[in-house]
């Protein structure tokens, strides 16, 4: 595929040399010093079947892959497709372990809006994987502390080979909200009012919506050695842009991810939007 890539542009932005390329697919790739690429996809269909070819490939390569995953509307189709394949034959994840982002506060494991819920719904009751091997933090921890530094120490034992992320609309990646420390690794969060009213819309009613979370902290999604981040829709624009092309900030979680080595954003028209239309000057 790169083979039928030809450069297009460039630009230099944040002292780092981007390097815009159209490939015959009418995908976008943003280089930026080779750590993270863009590719635009043409539409949601085309974001999971990205993402999905890269998981896949991995997981053929490594067997015994270290997954991190995570919950939103965003991987759902993505999530589709693994239990498309499995249930094919082609792909098993009886070897492969998962670690998710975070976990609400005070909900029931067994309540619909958890994400303990939301996985085994979504994902795991239709693959071949051990539940065994499946890791959410427990929000109902009677010591949170210790379930946060526990999880901490999980994450370094098993360190995800790739971590899967979606990002709030505004910039949160996993429940870290503006504001976070790049430095924090799993920790107890007060969510903002923005994300529960972004997240109200799986609720029967706002009030519903748990005001706190246990999340993995920045410190600790930027262990994994590989990192692929999904954006669908309008909403996502902004915190796309300034992710990808904005300042290196607290006041956006995700553009923490600048600092990675090894970062892939998958994005639909909708959410490259700022991208495309403010971020890309061919020069
Ligand atoms: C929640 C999750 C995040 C997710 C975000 C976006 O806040 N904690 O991990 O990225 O929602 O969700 P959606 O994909 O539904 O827009």
């Amino acid at each position: 595929m790169w083979k039928l890539t030809i450069i297009k542009s460039c630009l230099i932005i944040n002292r780092v040399k981007l390097t815009i390329r159209f490939n015959l697919l009418e995908n976008l790739l943003v280089n930026n010093g080779g750590n993270m690429r863009f590719f635009l996809a043409k539409d949601t269909k085309e974001v999971n079947t990205i993402a999905y070819n890269l998981i896949r490939a991995e997981i053929l390569r490594n067997p015994k892959i270290v997954l991190g995953l995570a919950t939103g509307s965003t991987p759902l189709g993505l999530y589709k497709l693994m239990i498309e394949d499995c249930k094919r034959g082609n792909v098993s994840y009886k070897d492969v372990k998962t670690i998710n982002l975070d976990e609400y506060i005070g909900l029931p494991d067994n309540h619909p809006q958890s994400y303990h819920t939301f996985m085994y719904e979504n994902l795991f009751k239709d693959i071949d994987i051990d539940l065994k091997n499946t890791k959410i933090p427990n929000g109902n921890a009677k010591d949170l502390a210790k379930e946060c530094a526990d999880y901490t120490a999980y994450i370094d034992k098993y360190t995800p080979d790739i971590q899967l992320l979606g990002i709030g609309s505004n910039g949160h990646i996993a429940f870290n909200e503006p504001g976070t420390s790049f430095d924090a690794t799993t920790h107890v969060v007060d969510l903002k009012e923005s994300t529960i009213k972004d997240n109200s819309r799986f609720f029967d009613s706002i009030d519903d919506v748990p005001k706190q979370a246990i999340t993995m902290g920045i410190a600790d999604i930027m262990k994994a050695k590989m990192i692929i981040l999904l954006a669908t829709g309008t909403s996502k624009t902004d915190a796309v842009y300034n992710a990808v092309l904005g300042p290196i900030s607290e006041d956006c979680p995700a553009s923490a991810l600048q600092l990675h080595n090894n970062v892939v954003v998958v994005a639909d028209p909708n959410a490259s939007f700022m991208v495309r239309t403010k971020g890309v000057n061919p020069q």
